[in-house]
């Protein structure tokens, strides 16, 4: 069981705000598919002493001296990731999932070079190829969908890489609730000898605990944050079993795109890992997916359209424009007035803009931490289905307000 305390600062304005956030982590439930509740443990060391220390470089090949303790911090990082995903080499310095995986493109393909990726509306992520985002600026980008039933084609990914030539295939996503065949993946990028990277970024915690299959042995490089099924503290990592690749990673990592490692983070990826290498991580793993497919049901049941059909991991989205005539925008706001957190999502195909959308996504990571198992998330379904039945019924909200807070405060964390 999680307990975080209140904090005291002398900045009042601070310690106000976060102690807010605190209350407002305690009374909502939290859907957001990429979020989680790090264990004390993990706070304790992101909120320690070490982001005192400057260390440019790696363990023992450092541009500043006194760096013995962290560097201590680091390889045991390393050493215990590498256990987590039996891999041969990884990073641990990247300070998120988008640099990460900046780190990782530029280690595999020349500026310039094709990238195809998964289209964001499709369930893909800003830095797999998007014009907004680095990747699209540096690189030129293409980009697979779904089919019409929001499932992965490879037949089609394979006829359009055969057409666009790919240097790289980025495979992975931030909104897909199917298994992500990382096989197929391979054999596609061999017939158009294109690198491959996985970014697993969503799945890492079903890949430790092998409840997803894991891409190791097929991609040249695999990328990741730490902060959502990993429940460690925010962050990137990278990973290959390719020697030459891991060079060129952590050359691209610092000095490329890098100067100083955050040893804060770095102490409190290491704790998660640790915590994910326990037995008890893979029940908890075990519930995520119960419980996704438990709530994701319920919804199936009252006929509610849900993207790609079910789910197999720990998220899924739900079409609300289909099913309640809501944008993803307004379905955020009303659960929102009723103490539920989930996000808006850009659904395949959608017609309206990334701002609106016409789906949300739910996931189950976080309030698996809390607690909840299968029936508290078929409860949960009902309050949010009467929620997008009547949006604007101010007795429903307060009712549903009620029920989520009978189950926040069965659940606590403070
Ligand atoms: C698949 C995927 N990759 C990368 C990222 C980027 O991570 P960060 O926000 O740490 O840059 C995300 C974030 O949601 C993601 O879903």
């Amino acid at each position: 069981m999680i307990k975080y305390q209140k904090i005291f600062l002398n900045d009042k304005e601070i310690e106000k705000a976060i102690n807010n956030e605190l209350i407002r982590q305690q009374d909502r439930i939290e859907l957001i598919a990429s979020e989680n509740y790090v264990s004390e443990d993990v706070l304790k060391a992101a909120g320690s002493i070490l982001t005192n220390k400057y260390g440019e470089g790696y363990p023992h090949k450092r541009y500043y001296g006194g760096c013995e303790n962290v560097d201590v911090i680091e390889e045991l990082a390393i050493e215990r990731l590498k256990k987590l995903f039996n891999v041969k080499y990884a990073n641990v310095q990247p300070y998120s999932g988008s640099v990460a995986n900046a780190a990782a493109i530029a280690s595999l393909i020349p500026k310039n070079g094709k990238i195809l990726g998964m289209s964001l509306s499709s369930g893909g992520h800003l830095s797999h190829g998007y014009k907004i985002s680095f990747s699209g600026y540096f690189y030129q980008t293409y980009f697979y969908d779904v089919d019409k039933n929001g499932i992965l084609d490879y037949d089609q990914i394979l006829e359009l890489a055969k057409k666009i030539k790919p240097d790289l295939i980025i495979c992975g996503a931030s909104a897909y609730s199917r298994i992500i065949d990382f096989k197929k993946f391979k054999e596609i990028a061999d017939q158009v000898g294109a690198k491959l990277m996985a970014d697993i970024a969503h799945i890492a915690g079903l890949v430790a605990t092998k409840l997803h299959p894991s891409p190791f042995e097929y991609c040249d490089v695999v990328t990741s944050t730490t902060h959502k099924t990993l429940r460690g503290a925010r962050g990137g990592i990278i990973m290959t079993n390719n020697s030459e690749v891991a060079q060129k990673v952590d050359r691209w990592v610092f000095p490329g795109y890098q100067g100083g490692p955050l040893f804060h983070q770095i102490a409190a990826k290491a704790v998660a890992f640790k915590e994910a290498l326990d037995p008890s991580f893979a029940i908890y793993q075990e519930q995520i997916i119960k419980n996704a497919k438990a709530f994701c049901n319920e919804f199936k049941l009252a006929n509610i359209e849900i993207v790609s059909g079910t789910t197999d991991n720990h998220l899924f989205m739900i079409n609300v424009k289909k099913s309640f005539n809501l944008t993803g925008k307004e379905a955020t706001e009303i659960l929102e007035r009723a103490n539920i957190t989930v996000n808006k999502n850009a659904i395949p195909n959608d017609l309206e803009s990334p701002q609106i959308t016409s789906g949300i996504r739910l996931g189950t990571p976080a309030m698996t931490t809390r607690g909840f198992k299968e029936e508290e998330f078929k409860t949960l379904a009902h309050i949010i289905i009467q929620l997008l039945q009547n949006p604007y019924d101010e007795n429903i909200i307060k009712k549903s307000k009620e029920e989520v807070s009978s189950l926040t405060s069965k659940f606590k964390i403070i």
